[in-house]
């Protein structure tokens, strides 16, 4: 009898002789340079895997008129995981919001359901001194923010722009976005900051404003509910200034935050920028069925496009989460993460890392490096 193919039962590959397939999207700007030397890292592995590519945001915009085309979709929807480049750039800024690069993430995270955003912020030792903080302060840096990522205000409805009927300024023109989240899509982020906790420092920061919106009060209720089938971890409520605030006075204090969709936008920037080089950190978005697409936290710089000069260790690290969170390969993910590390310890920077005493290397140099250490482990 012939088996499935696991994509159609939408779970994780579970057996071996059946290729895990890889949509790769590498998208604007430095998305192509970047994604391909994470697909030459993963193929340096000995694993089965099928890797099909296809165009995202501004590129596939050009190419098809859609910076989201149906077979771009279709092709995400049947893998087993995505890695993503990054879309945008300056001159698609004119373009209608409906066709502009961002709607192609926006949209394989609503089409996909991948609700779920792990934006892990980790201090590398040797880039410590990158950091715009003082060394002692980030040095052993090592949170997970978990970024609701599917509802919230940036999917709400209604939204739009009318005519104001009352209010304060009626008859003036207006502009409305609607901040809603129902329970169960706060249970479920909940439990998934939870159990991420449990695995690492038993500690979770829920991230709301409770004092002002009528959401975050909910949304902190629920998580005080979630919390009791955890009672092994300690949770904490902190109200998202004062977060941001504490990111940057004692940001060691984290070890996880949960927080809505657009308070984890804001604050995984801000986290992402503690540990020295935003280039350095992936990011996984899951469903339920633990489909992910893969992503480095950083955009698509158009500025150093083509240059051979952008820093692919962040797409790197995002195909090793990959390998682990929808792929079930720890071991292959744990590779890729020391053979990174042992690069970082040889010296080898690209430009966004580089310091006096080490060495520059330019964006193919360091996927080679990093197939190089894959090699001597
Ligand atoms: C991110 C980005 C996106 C977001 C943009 C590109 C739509 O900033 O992934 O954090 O706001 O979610
Ligand atoms: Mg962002």
């Amino acid at each position: 009898m012939a088996h499935p193919h696991p994509a159609d039962l939408h779970f994780p590959n579970p057996l071996s002789y059946i290729p895990m397939k890889i949509a790769v999207l590498p998208g604007d700007g430095i998305g192509p340079e970047i994604t391909t030397e994470a697909v030459k890292v993963l193929k340096a592995l000995d694993l089965n895997l099928q890797v099909e590519q296809a165009p995202v945001g501004g590129a596939a915009y050009q190419e098809t008129g859609d910076p989201l085309p149906e077979s771009t979709l279709n092709l995400a929807r049947r893998s087993d995981a995505i890695l993503f480049g990054a879309v945008g750039d300056w001159k698609y800024d004119q373009l209608d919001r409906a066709l502009r690069p961002e709607q192609a993430i926006l949209g394989l995270r609503r089409q996909l359901r991948l609700f779920a955003n792990l934006r892990p912020a980790i201090c590398h030792d040797e880039l410590k001194n990158a950091s715009s903080l003082r060394p002692e302060l980030v040095s052993g840096l090592d949170l997970l923010i978990v970024r609701e990522l599917t509802g919230g205000i940036y999917f709400g409805e209604p939204r739009g722009r009318r005519t104001a009927t009352d209010g304060r300024f009626p008859g003036a023109p207006e502009a409305f976005d609607t901040m809603r989240y129902a329970r169960p899509e706060i249970e479920r982020i909940a439990r998934m900051a939870f159990e991420a906790a449990r695995l690492r420092g038993g500690k979770l920061t829920n991230v709301d404003k409770a004092n002002v919106l009528e959401t975050s009060q909910f949304w902190r209720d629920t998580v005080i509910d979630v919390h009791k089938s955890y009672p092994d971890v300690e949770l904490e409520h902190m109200y998202v200034d004062n977060a941001a605030m504490q990111l940057v006075r004692k940001p060691k204090a984290f070890d996880v935050i949960v927080t809505g969709n657009l308070f984890g936008d804001i604050l995984s920037d801000e986290a992402a920028m503690l540990t020295g080089s935003i280039g350095m950190l992936p990011s996984a978005s899951l469903n339920e069925k633990k489909q992910g697409l893969y992503e480095p936290v950083h955009g698509s710089a158009p500025d150093i496009a083509g240059q051979d000069v952008a820093n692919p260790l962040a797409t790197i690290l995002s195909a090793a989460l990959m390998l682990r969170h929808s792929l079930q390969q720890p071991e292959a993910a744990a590779r890729i993460e020391s053979a990174v590390d042992l690069v970082l310890a040889s010296g080898l920077r690209t430009a966004d890392i580089f310091s006096e005493g080490t060495t520059r290397v330019g964006t193919q140099a360091m996927g080679d490096a990093v197939v190089a250490a894959l090699g001597a482990q």
